[in-house]
This record gives C-alpha cells, structure tokens and sequence, in this order.
C-alpha cells in the first residue's frame, strides 16, 4: 500500500488530522512528519523533513499544509527532488499531477472548505502523469 508523508505547522494541523482519516478511507497508509499539535511552530522544520522523505523514496508522495500553503510550499520547493503544489480547487490538484507530476499537494488549512479539501486529496493520489510535453517541461524546471 503506497504511504502518503504527511506535514503541517499548527495552523495545517486541524486538517492534517482530516486528511489522515480521509486517507485510511482511501486505502493509503500515512506517516506524519509532525507537527503534533496547534502549539505555534516554524513550517520549514516540517516541510523539509517531509521533503526529505519523497526525495528518497520513503514516501513516493506528500501532502503538507500550513495556513496559507504557501511558506511550507516555498519549504518543500527548496528540495531538488520535489514539484510541490499549491492546490485550492480539485481541478487544480488533477492538473498538478497530470501536467506537473507534482510528488507534494499543498493546501491552504485556514482557507480551504473542508469537503475540497477532501477531494483535492481524492483526485491528488489517483490522477497520473501525462507526461508527452509535460516531461520536457518540468525537466527544465530546475534552474541552472
Ligand atoms: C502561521 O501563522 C502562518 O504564517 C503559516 O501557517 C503560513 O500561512 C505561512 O505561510
């Protein structure tokens, strides 16, 4: 069974919690990289230990969450080995795998209805790559 990486700070944490349950509904495993609370925290500690993960093949995916998803996003993005993906809309979480072979969703917890959420994790982890095009276009994403 694949196992999805999971990050948060403490304003992800409240959805974190949901997302572990929506996955054992969906048949995944999880292993939660932290934070473990709503006590205040620094996203990039959690971001870079669940990055670190999906680079070496520990976890093939990732889902992080801060309040707006985009300090840990920048956190994981640091990773050479990680396309992580800010999604609000489920459609823009199946184009993140289709067109960008995204390894890391990325939700905004404080901004983001809970139900979307749910089907942004859903259509996440079960659309894949189209590659064609797209494998030229995110080989040329790391700049040199
Ligand atoms: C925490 O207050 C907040 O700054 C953090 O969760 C995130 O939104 C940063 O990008």
């Amino acid at each position: 069974m694949k196992t999805v990486g999971l990050a948060s700070d403490h304003a992800g944490y409240p959805l974190k919690e949901l997302v572990k349950e929506w996955l054992k509904e969906l048949g995944f495993d999880n292993k939660d990289f932290g934070t473990y609370s709503t006590d205040s925290c620094d996203y990039p500690q959690f971001g870079h230990a669940l990055a670190t993960a999906v680079e070496s093949g520990e976890c093939p995916v990732g889902i992080a969450i801060c309040g707006t998803g985009n300090g840990i996003n920048m956190s994981v993005n640091h990773h050479a080995g990680i396309r992580g993906a800010l999604c609000w809309q489920p459609k823009i979480a199946e184009l993140a795998r289709q067109h960008n072979d995204a390894n890391i969703l990325v939700m905004p917890g404080r901004f983001i209805e809970e139900s979307t959420a749910k089907e942004c994790v859903r259509v996440f982890l079960t659309t894949e790559f189209e590659g064609g095009r797209h494998q030229r276009r995110i080989e040329a994403i790391p700049y040199k």
